[in-house]
């Protein structure tokens, strides 16, 4: 293999890549990127690769979830406390009913770049170039939002560093703290069956608080009640912004790209001779590669080898993304091939991308009994398998919307008008996350 440098993706094809009008004004770009401070530290990325390590063993559950494309206009306080609200909720449920801590991973802080299946869209009878991110162009149906500005990367930049300290401070600075369990139940949930559940599992985490202040334990200083361990993700697309970010670690010279705590490749980019895979074989961060039905084993045996030779733990985490009715064809070969192989991986379930429908309303939807059913079939099979059923990968928020069809409250095709704010693919709403945490809980447990 070629030495590799951070740049040296540049000699290989990359898929995905708005075509910016300026070249110079986008080399440019990434130039000022790359002399700013980065969004996160080699020391943290290393401890999250630690964690990963124990959800490929089965000792931990990974839970990563969050906006399919975070959106600048939303980068607002109340915005991010909903969403880290129910973050720390499912946590709750699946760490208390399904007896395993869980890492938690945010769709967040960068989220902001968009692969799409056609380069363009028709919209009114008019061909416009498609919505790739806020990072890249304006969804606004006009020859002149969707035109790819290289300033937008700047922006997402900053704003992923504003949402990056607002997170920090979230989980770090006493929202987070275990006595204060209760308050994340959001105004929207709190008197729903999901609600009163959790307000129930709630009390139980207050008994077992003051229980332990009665025995002396001073749980004002202990920082597992006080804090939580929250770290940041999103598919590194646009590989000009993931270069300006990649540093050298100063104690240990190796390099990591500082953009985010964890990254992870899309079904569309992942080919063996693809710039994306050249530029992440070379950066230490925990990887997570999705997988559809699209995939050749042989080729994936390759691509594992190539992204993780030396079989570290922690390092490489498949996110499977079948579709409730394809994961039986794929999932059990797969999951034989590359337990065969001995690879360390950490396996996790996206529910989301398989299962998308348009409805009759013209709503791309997905319906939380195909999602439910997705995650059911992912834990069984890896049973059977032998293999580890580490983690759940979903599109989520905290606000109140109506995207999904289904769930307690059961939102039908004809609902999803009412409350339908997403960017790019359907999210669960709050509710909903919560009602898949209760039952991914029983599942972890067996
Ligand atoms: C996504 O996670 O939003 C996405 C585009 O996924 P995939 O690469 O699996 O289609
Ligand atoms: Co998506």
């Amino acid at each position: 293999m070629t030495t590799w440098s951070k740049t040296s993706w540049q000699n290989f094809t990359a898929l995905q890549q708005p075509k910016w009008p300026d070249q110079k004004e986008y080399e440019q770009t990434v130039e000022e990127i790359s002399k700013l401070p980065p969004l996160v530290f080699a020391g943290e990325i290393r401890a999250l690769k630690r964690q990963l390590a124990m959800v490929a063993e089965g000792k931990a559950f990974l839970l990563q979830g969050g906006d399919c494309a975070e959106v600048f206009n939303m980068c607002t306080a109340p915005a991010i406390r909903e969403f880290l609200k129910v973050i720390l909720q499912m946590t709750v449920i699946l760490g208390y009913a399904g007896g395993k801590p869980v890492v938690k991973v945010g769709r967040i802080a960068g989220q902001y770049a968009k692969p799409r299946s056609s380069d363009t869209e028709m919209v009114n009878g008019v061909e416009l170039s498609s919505y790739r991110g806020d990072m890249v162009n304006g969804i606004e149906p006009t020859p002149e939002a969707r035109r790819p500005d290289p300033k937008r990367m700047l922006k997402g930049y900053y704003l992923a560093c504003s949402t990056m300290n607002i997170v920090r401070a979230f989980t770090r600075g006493g929202f987070a703290a275990l006595d204060r369990v209760h308050a994340w139940n959001n105004e929207f949930v709190k008197n729903s069956p999901q609600g009163q559940l959790y307000e129930k599992l709630a009390r139980n985490i207050d008994n077992a608080i003051n229980f332990m202040k009665v025995v002396g334990l001073d749980t004002d200083n202990i920082p597992q009640l006080q804090q939580a361990s929250f770290f940041t993700s999103h598919e590194a697309l646009l590989l000009g912004y993931e270069q300006a970010l990649t540093r050298q670690d100063s104690t240990t010279g190796g390099w990591y790209d500082c953009s985010a705590h964890m990254l992870w490749i899309g079904d569309r980019t992942r080919q063996l001779d693809s710039a994306h895979l050249e530029f992440f074989r070379g950066v230490l961060n925990p990887i997570g590669m999705k997988v559809g039905p699209k995939h050749d084993i042989e080729e994936l045996k390759q691509i594992i080898n190539k992204l993780n030779p030396d079989n570290e733990a922690g390092r490489l985490t498949l996110i499977t993304r079948f579709g409730a009715e394809k994961i039986g064809d794929h999932l059990p070969n797969l999951a034989r091939e590359m337990k065969k192989e001995g690879f360390n991986l950490v396996w996790s379930c996206d529910p989301m991308h398989g299962n998308t429908y348009t409805a009759e309303t013209g709503y791309k939807t997905r319906n939380f009994d195909n999602i439910l059913q997705e995650i059911r079939s992912f834990f069984e099979i890896h049973w059977a398998a032998g293999t580890v059923p580490g983690g759940v990968h979903f599109e989520m928020t905290g606000e109140n919307v109506t995207e999904c069809t289904g769930g307690g409250r059961n939102i039908l095709d004809e609902h999803l008008v009412k409350n339908y704010l997403t960017n790019c693919d359907p999210r669960l709403n709050a509710e909903q996350s919560l009602e898949l945490a209760f039952q991914i809980s029983e599942m972890i447990r067996g």
